[in-house]
């Protein structure tokens, strides 16, 4: 078992049995909720050998990331008299561990929660740092808070249930944060093999990567902010193609924005251009290319504009200027930002 600690609460990444028997040792919680979703009902719950007291079980998908979803789960803990000693455990990807806890940290004002990600992105990404939240108007995360969880307990076993594509997706905030804070990591991921990795080791140095970031800027006041690398772009990419036939997976939007913002970076900062050049080729051979069909830059700056990151109107980004090395509060042109995407789309 690896441990890592992040303020108040343990990362633990090892065997879930293991890891979930550990952190109640010496609890003493009044009743025990699991969230999941019909889909780590199935796959992941039975390895848990866990009797709860209440288990709410939602539609997987972050369409059901939403207010209607959390009053669902808000009633069911009214009805089974919940009360504010018991723990929340919630067992999924990002929707379930941004939800759950979201609802977990609102009900009564607050109870209990610890989570166990059930996705590569999870993993490494959306249970690691307290934010929680759900999705309102199309706006993906605009209603949340940061909270801690009790606990992270990640086992890599969960990722045998997923499919590549998942795995793959996932895949890309590890690239990520190779490229914002570790340039070792990034040489080691960008030649890749999903079916020959020490997913321990991968995770465990990804996750210092945030861990790292998020202890010095918990509420991503500052430096938080370069986790956002890839994502003003891809989010707007991801939300642009959100309901139609050309849906894309989270990473394999953030994959297009970290090379648009690759290419910005090349304009706005000291990167060459021949190791934008790089991380495109890189990345493309990791992640098919898009043709983006109908795109309309105009829309997805609109889209842009309602990111959080957002200040005076102006949208602002995350950009590398080396590999393993990050600014924030960048502001580009609408221009530069139409020719990233003339740099994304060029053979
Ligand atoms: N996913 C970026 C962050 O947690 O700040």
């Amino acid at each position: 078992m690896i441990r890592r600690a992040l303020g108040t609460y343990n990362i633990d990444i090892g065997p879930i049995e293991t890891l979930l028997a550990s952190y109640l040792h010496d609890k003493d919680y009044s009743q025990i909720v699991l969230i999941d979703d019909e889909h780590t009902e199935a796959l992941c719950r039975p390895k848990l050998d866990l009797d709860p007291s209440l288990v709410i079980t939602i539609q997987p998908g972050e369409q059901h990331k939403s207010i209607d979803t959390c009053s669902i789960i808000w009633r069911q803990l009214i009805e089974a008299q919940i009360d504010r000693h018991a723990l929340v455990i919630n067992l999924g990807g990002g929707v379930i561990g941004d939800m759950g806890g979201f609802c977990a940290s609102t009900f009564k004002r607050g109870i209990d929660f610890i989570q166990i990600p059930t996705t590569l992105l999870s993993q490494v990404d959306a249970s690691v740092g307290g934010k929680l939240g759900v999705d309102l108007n199309g706006i993906k995360n605009i209603v949340g808070l940061f909270k801690d969880p009790g606990a992270v307990l990640i086992d890599p076993g969960f990722l045998e249930t997923l499919p590549v594509a998942e795995l793959r997706s996932g895949y890309a905030e590890i690239v990520k944060h190779g490229l914002i804070a570790d340039a070792q990591l990034w040489k080691e991921t960008k030649t890749y093999d999903l079916s020959n990795i020490n997913w321990e080791d991968i995770i465990n140095r990804s996750v210092a990567v945030k861990q790292k970031v998020v202890e010095q800027d918990p509420f991503e006041r500052n430096l938080r902010k370069i986790l956002n690398f890839g994502h003003t772009i891809g989010h707007a990419v991801e939300t642009y193609y959100l309901n139609g036939p050309n849906h894309l997976l989270h990473g394999e939007a953030i994959a297009i924005g970290m090379i648009c913002e690759s290419y910005l970076s090349s304009r706005m900062t000291t990167l060459p251009e021949s190791v934008a050049d790089e991380i495109k080729s890189d990345l493309l051979a990791i992640y098919e290319r898009n043709d983006l069909p109908d795109l309309s830059v105009d829309q997805l700056m609109n889209l842009m504009s309602n990111d959080k990151k957002n200040k005076s109107g102006n949208i602002n980004f995350s950009l590398i200027d080396r590999i393993g090395s990050c600014m924030w509060d960048q502001v580009c042109s609408l221009d530069m930002i139409k020719s990233s995407f003339e740099f994304y789309l060029a053979k």
